[in-house]
């Protein structure tokens, strides 16, 4: 049954209003506020998300904070806001309850459970997001909570993808440096699916977590430098940038691929270089990733085969503690927000099952 509008939200003016947290102007977190802003009214092929989680990552930060390699200055402002964020609401991922659909929207139900993300366009600091029906928005994995669902789109979408480029394969020795981050957690987990060896490369704090994920060996950067203990890799995913060029390509089997999920334009340049040098093939990049791909991260936890890791949770007011520790770089998996909303998520209903498919990509 459809929601009054004093059920999904207060009118203020004529015009609803929902709390979201807003970024007016860059700078440290303490700059983070809640407001009341507009409420988005979907359009045709949109459907309302109501969130009910949604997280910190590392871009969430860097627009905040607007930190950028000093030559991405006058690109990124541009593309960020000249003076401050043209996009205020920030957050990336999302999990919650479709609260009203388009009338063109066909795979989504009002009542659904979903999560996704919103990636660029952000938006997810908010009790309420339009995301248009073929975004990357899919129905959550059935035994997740919200908090865990919303924990996955980017660092899992973003692990598939980079080890999908890099075409990772049964038997193959796979190093995941930065194993305990969110892309890092992920790319364990998935690359043990993909049949590989896997060796996770993080600070002593984290070995016993990252080998729970499933790595075969484990290597503590304060104490070994993997580079010289002789052993060399079909793979070498550096998921936070951390790594070095030179120590990375003397630990990679000739014909063997770099994955490199942080590469400002000076590393880009150095990695061209060494792939014309070398003749292993060097991935930088963003992640390009499809809601088939969603789909099929879905099932693979609602298989138990990934899990998400979430590190700490903290509810939407207390965003600036949240982000002044994501901001020391050491998280461990995910941060969650919960957002808070006057009721309790209704069960969701039985509805039959989405037309939505997982991709027809390499599944290992
Ligand atoms: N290319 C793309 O399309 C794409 C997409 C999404 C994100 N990204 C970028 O990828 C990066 C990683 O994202 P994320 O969410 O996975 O980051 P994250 O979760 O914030 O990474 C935190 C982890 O980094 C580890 N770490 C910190 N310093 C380290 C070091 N010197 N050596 C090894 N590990 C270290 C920490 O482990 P310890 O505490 O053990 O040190 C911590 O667990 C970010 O810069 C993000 O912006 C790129």
């Amino acid at each position: 049954m459809a929601k009054s509008d004093d059920e999904i939200g207060k009118k203020e003016g004529g015009r609803m209003q929902m709390k979201a947290i807003i970024c007016p102007r860059y700078g440290p977190p303490e700059v983070l506020a809640i407001r009341d802003v507009e409420k988005p009214i979907p359009q045709d092929n949109e459907v309302l998300v109501g969130i009910r989680a949604t997280t910190v990552v590392p871009a969430d930060i860097r627009i905040r904070g607007f930190r950028v390699p000093p030559s991405f200055w006058v690109p990124a402002r541009l593309a960020l806001g000249l003076t401050r964020p043209k996009k205020p609401v920030l957050g990336t991922e999302f999990a919650g309850v479709i609260e009203a659909i388009g009338k063109d929207v066909r795979g989504f139900k009002a009542g659904m459970h979903v999560f996704g993300l919103t990636g660029h366009e952000l938006g997810c600091y908010a009790e309420y997001r339009c995301v248009p029906e073929d975004g990357l928005i899919a129905r959550k994995p059935i035994n997740l909570s919200f908090e865990e669902a919303a924990a996955i789109p980017m660092g899992g979408l973003t692990a598939w993808s980079f080890l999908m480029k890099g075409r990772v394969s049964s038997g193959q020795r796979v190093l995941v440096y930065g194993a305990s981050g969110s892309i890092g957690t992920y790319a364990v987990q998935l690359a043990k699916h993909l049949g590989a060896e896997v060796t996770g490369v993080c600070s002593t704090a984290n070995q016993n977590m990252v080998r729970s994920l499933g790595a075969d060996r484990v290597i503590d950067y304060t104490k070994e430098d993997f580079s010289k203990d002789g052993r060399v890799y079909d793979i070498i995913f550096d998921t936070v940038g951390k790594s070095s060029l030179r120590k990375d390509m003397r630990s990679l089997r000739a014909g063997g691929c770099l994955l490199q999920a942080v590469a400002p334009p000076a590393t880009n340049l150095r990695m061209r270089w060494a792939a014309i040098t070398t003749g292993n093939k060097l991935v930088g990049g963003t992640m390009a990733a499809t809601p088939g791909d969603l789909v099929f991260l879905k099932e693979l936890a609602e298989a138990r085969r990934i899990r998400p890791v979430i590190d700490r949770s903290y509810a939407m007011e207390r965003i600036v503690d949240a982000h002044r520790y994501v901001d020391q770089g050491h998280k461990k998996g995910n941060v969650v927000i919960t957002v808070g909303h006057d009721q309790a998520p209704p069960a969701e209903k039985t509805f039959l099952p989405s037309l939505r498919t997982s991709s027809p990509t390499r599944r290992g």
